[in-house]
């Protein structure tokens, strides 16, 4: 394959659902004219209530289906199948580089912090697995992190509850076990969940405005830019915009109503195919 062809090849982007979408709308306003192949496991989400090793496998048959359709790089952009699966799958596809959504926001969390007090907000899978925890101590060895499960966002999230007195309180009792933990003191709060960005505004008038928002989203798509830069793989056709194409698990309709709440562009259900990935047995 010659080094433009290569380099046209999609980026691969994975989520558990709807979510990653705001990965892609930041992959998309970094890189407009990559090729990007996305796929939502809609037919199993939520996977943030679901245990490391189910996760892992998920991950590990979603990387499949994407890997066997060329992609030149694959993006976990479900924080909690990057809490888990983003090194079990670089084993996998050594030849491959597979980034996950952890990493870049513990380093923007690591840059927003001025008393080195972090707070992480998540699915009870990526708290319960200290992904975040432990890649913030391994960047910052003096920070205290303090990690609180929201997965109750994740439903708002979708049904479009972004804002309002009674999404207010929710957020503002989800929250309270780390605001009123006086000696968290946290300075940075890190949306460790794909849906979390869309309730941002609640939440900053929830956390007041001594508290910095960290989103990965922004950050992994200047990971992914970097590393594709590095590997010389960038897609240069300047002026011309990138094709997406969409693949699910489940019902493409309801992926294409509830993906209004998440990404900047219209979706149509025509355009996106439904495949089977469960059956997938992964290369030992
Ligand atoms: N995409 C998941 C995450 O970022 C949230 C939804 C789910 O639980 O699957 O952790």
């Amino acid at each position: 394959m010659s080094s433009s062809q290569a380099s046209a090849l999609p980026i691969g982007v994975f989520d558990s659902g709807v979510g990653g979408l705001t990965v892609l709308n930041a992959i998309r306003e970094h890189l407009p004219s990559e090729n990007l192949i996305y796929l939502g496991d809609t037919a199993r989400v939520p996977y943030g209530t679901k245990s490391a090793v189910s996760v892992t496998r998920y991950a590990e048959q979603a990387a499949k289906a994407l890997i066997e359709r060329k992609i030149k790089l694959l993006v976990i952009a479900c924080n909690t199948a990057s809490a888990v699966a983003v090194e079990p799958l670089q084993k996998l596809y050594p030849q491959l580089k597979v980034m996950g959504v952890v990493g870049p926001g513990a380093d923007a969390s690591c840059e927003a912090t001025r008393n080195n007090k972090i707070g992480v907000i998540a699915t009870e899978g990526t708290v319960s697995n200290e992904a975040y925890q432990n890649a913030i101590l391994q960047r910052l060895p003096d920070a205290s992190v303090v990690a609180q499960p929201c997965s109750l966002f994740v439903a708002l999230a979708e049904e479009g509850w972004h804002e309002g007195d009674l999404v207010k309180q929710i957020v503002a009792k989800c929250l309270s076990p780390l605001l009123s933990d006086s000696q968290a003191n946290i300075d940075t709060l890190v949306l460790g969940c794909t849906h979390f960005p869309a309730l941002k505004n609640v939440i900053a008038e929830v956390v007041g405005p001594d508290v910095a928002l960290v989103d990965s989203a922004e950050t992994t798509a200047m990971a992914v830019k970097r590393s594709l830069a590095e590997a010389e793989l960038l897609n240069d056709v300047s002026q011309q915009s990138g094709v997406v194409e969409f693949l699910v698990t489940d019902s493409p309709s309801r992926f294409a109503r509830v993906a209004v709440n998440f990404f900047n562009e219209p979706i149509v259900p025509a355009e996106i195919q439904q495949i089977d990935i469960q059956h997938f047995r992964v290369p030992t």
